[in-house]
Order: structure tokens, then C-alpha cells, then sequence
């Protein structure tokens, strides 16, 4: 049983301060769970609660939602059972009373959610993936290393937010770590060599100022063959575009142009015919809803697109989207929805409809790693957390490394057949 709930503010990985909160049971056992942030946020997002008192943090402090849990979520809870995670999150739902967790934050929400279920799982003795998934829960993902940060990660020219490496090919989940490991440090380099800085952005990858966006993708490839495997092959390639970052009034801004939707949607087609890549990550802006299935009918067999923006790990959009045939992958970050209730309908209601479903840190993140078990416990198959770089993306995969050595002979390395739709 619950006995008491604590909260903390802390900092995230861009110096932000954000929620902590721990747990308490009446066996003893404490767990703490942290919060992450975005920058290119979702318009349809649950509502992150900041203070706004210009005096601290300038604006960012947390401490109302800290407060948030001491006086209201946490008593609600008091002498629930911890494993019925599905009732208390209706609880803490019911408690703010708003559709989008405005009055007390969906960071103060989450904050609860996630420490409930480590609580309850330690209480049981058991990993938080196999507490939160079951028997069956074996699959380790493709980690998709964002390796190139531009959009609102970078002070750079580059429009696209993310360029992932995918090390598809490789036969064990820790293989394909060293993979992406190697590349990465190839790639700076060659960076290097041909004179970009390589300073990093705010999710670990390199932001050199290159002149298109074209030109990463280039630099992938190169970087994939000189560290000696094959493109398409061993590692695929992958971007978030984060469009909604660069539309206004109708049109999309990119390379210094004014882009209509078609002649986007014809470059992407121009990209995946010219390069192995296994997936696209909000190509167009989130609430374009047409042109997405426009985009949807083009390239959807080859290429997973997925919803980030779009879908906000809302099962209502998500609904939304499979009913109107609109992408075909869920990306799932459990701060855009703020219950791990709700975050694992979003994810069923994608893979009930055929979609593929990536799990998902913030650019703002912390040391904790509960996306890395949650997808082992979804049997999910893709997860971006970063560059192989900086403690807090790497806690990730590093945790990935500890749940593959506990499962054993048991773990399945998800490889090329979490992107059914690749054909390169
Ligand atoms: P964010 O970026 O955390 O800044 O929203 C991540 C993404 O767009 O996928
Ligand atoms: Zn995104």
C-alpha cells in the first residue's frame, strides 16, 4: 500500500529545473521517479506546469506542481494498493479534473505515475519491464542514435531536427550499441575532416552547420562505410524533420525557401529513393492532417512515418489518425500524456492497428530510465534516446545492456523486423 508521496524540483540535462517524486510503501520500499521536457513541443501536449515567477529560474521553476503532489496527488493515493497502477492513475486524472492536466501539470501527474510502478515492481520483487510487461516481455529494440541535431536542438543552420542512425543488422541489441557507438565517432571525424564543428546539441548528436539537409544524410553514409559496415544493409538511416517547427501561414520554411506540402512531400519521395531510410518522424506540420495522408499515400508502404507532434501519445489523435489512414507509426513519449495508463493504451491502440510504435526521451531529459524498460515491457522494437553520448541518453542504453544480461537467452533483438515497411 501507498503510505506517502514526496516531491522534489531538480534539474533536467538543459539546467530546467523539473519534478522528481518518490514513493514510499508500507513494506519500506521507496522509488523515485524524474520527469523530462520538450523544447519543439506539441500544441496538443498535456500541460506542463511551470511557475512562471520571473524571480526564479526565469519562470521555469516547478514548485507548484511540486506542491501539486504533496498536497493533492500524493494524499489521493494514500492506502491504494501501488500495483493498481490503471486505478490510480484514474485517480490522479480525476484529481486535476481538466482534459489536459492543466491545473496541476502533467509533469506533477507523471511525476506519481512513474514512481508508482517502480515502487510497486520493486514491492514485487521484480524488473520494472517484467513487472510492467509480463512473461512475454523479451523483445530489445533498435536504439535510433540521433547523431545529428539541428530545428530547435542546435544553434546551427539546419532545418531537420534529427538524423538517426539504425544498426538494423546487427544479431544482439549490445552489437548493435557498438555499431551506432562506432559510427558516431566516424562520423565526427569526418565532420572534421571536412571542416564543421562538432560541438554537440541538446540531445548528444553533432551540430555542424551544413549547408542542406541533404548533406547529413550524406554524411551518415559516409560515416556507416568508412566505419566499415553497410548502409541499408547493417545501419539504416532515419530523421525527425520536426516540421511543425518551420510552418507558418500555409507554407514550410526550409533552406531559406517557402515549401507548399507537395513539393515537401516530392523531396521526401526524392529521399527514399536516394538513401536507405527506415523512417520519418513528423515530415509534415501537426495539424496538416491532409497533406499527411497525402504524404501517407505516397510513401507510407516503403518508410514508417511517424507521429510525434501529430499524435501526441494521445489515443484520441492517435484514433484519429488510424481512421483516417495518416502515418503509420506511433512515436510515444509518456510526458506528452502524463500516465503510464495512457501511454500503454496509446501504444496498444497502435499496435492493434498495424502501427509500429517508437519509444521516446525529451531533449530535456534526467538520469532516469524508465523508457528503456518500458520498451522491453511493449515489446515496442525501436527506441530513440539520443546520441551515444552524455550521461543522461546514455543511462538509457546503458540500461538496455543490464535488461538484455538479465533476460538472457530469453532476449530477442528486434533488428530489421521492427520496420516491416523497409524495403532498402
Ligand atoms: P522535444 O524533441 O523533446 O524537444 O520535443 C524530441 C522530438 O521532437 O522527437
Ligand atoms: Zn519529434
Amino acid at each position: 500500500l501507498i503510505e506517502a508521496v514526496g516531491a522534489r524540483e531538480i534539474l533536467d540535462s538543459r539546467g530546467n529545473p523539473t519534478v522528481e517524486v518518490e514513493v514510499l510503501l508500507d513494506d519500506g520500499i521507496v522509488q523515485r521517479a524524474a520527469v523530462p521536457s520538450g523544447a519543439s513541443t506539441g500544441a496538443f501536449e498535456a500541460y506542463e506546469l511551470r511557475d512562471g515567477d520571473k524571480s526564479r529560474y526565469g519562470g521555469k521553476g516547478v514548485l507548484k506542481a511540486v506542491e501539486a503532489v504533496i498536497d493533492e496527488l500524493g494524499p489521493a493515493i494514500e492506502g491504494v494498493d501501488a500495483a493498481e497502477q490503471r486505478v490510480i492513475d484514474g485517480i490522479l486524472i480525476d484529481v486535476d479534473g481538466t482534459e489536459n492536466k492543466k491545473r496541476v501539470g502533467a509533469n506533477a501527474i507523471l511525476g506519481v505515475s512513474l514512481a508508482v510502478a517502480k515502487a510497486a515492481a520493486d514491492s514485487a520483487d521484480l524488473p520494472l519491464f517484467r513487472y510492467l510487461g509480463g512473461p512475454n516481455a523479451h523483445l530489445l529494440p533498435v536504439p535510433l542514435f540521433n547523431v545529428i541535431n539541428g530545428g530547435e536542438h542546435a544553434d546551427n543552420g539546419i532545418d531537420f531536427q534529427e538524423y538517426f542512425l539504425a544498426p538494423i543488422g546487427a544479431d544482439t541489441y549490445s552489437e548493435s550499441l557498438r555499431w551506432g557507438v562506432e559510427t558516431y565517432h566516424v562520423l565526427k571525424s569526418e565532420l572534421k575532416a571536412a571542416g564543421f564543428n562538432t560541438g554537440l546539441g541538446d540531445e548528444g548528436g553533432f551540430a555542424p552547420d551544413l549547408p542542406s539537409n541533404r548533406e547529413g544524410l550524406e554524411f551518415l553514409l559516409k560515416a556507416i562505410e568508412k566505419a566499415g559496415f553497410t548502409p541499408g544493409k547493417d545501419i539504416a538511416v532515419g530523421l525527425d524533420v520536426a516540421a511543425t517547427e518551420f510552418f507558418s501561414d500555409g507554407v514550410y520554411r526550409v533552406e531559406g525557401g517557402e515549401w507548399s506540402a507537395e513539393q515537401l512531400i516530392e523531396y521526401f519521395e526524392g529521399l527514399v529513393r536516394d538513401f536507405p531510410i527506415v523512417t520519418i518522424e513528423d515530415a509534415l506540420a501537426e495539424d496538416d492532417w491532409d497533406n499527411w495522408k497525402s504524404l501517407t499515400d505516397a510513401i507510407g508502404s516503403k518508410v514508417q512515418l511517424v507521429g510525434d507532434d501529430l499524435f501526441v501519445t494521445n489515443p484520441k489523435r492517435l484514433a484519429d489518425g488510424i481512421a483516417r489512414g495518416v502515418g503509420n507509426s506511433l512515436l510515444v513519449k509518456v510526458n506528452q500524456i502524463g500516465t503510464l495508463t495512457e501511454t500503454f493504451d496509446a501504444v496498444s491502440l497502435a499496435h492493434r492497428a498495424g502501427y509500429t510504435a517508437m519509444l521516446s526521451h525529451r531533449s530535456g531529459e534526467t538520469e532516469d530510465t524508465t523508457i528503456a524498460d518500458l520498451v522491453v515491457a511493449t515489446n515496442s522494437g525501436q527506441i530513440k534516446t539520443g546520441a551515444p553520448a552524455r550521461s543522461e541518453r546514455v543511462a538509457k542504453y546503458n540500461q538496455l545492456l543490464r535488461i538484455e544480461e538479465e533476460l538472457g537467452d530469453a532476449a530477442v533483438f528486434a533488428g530489421r523486423s521492427a520496420f516491416p515497411r523497409f524495403q532498402g
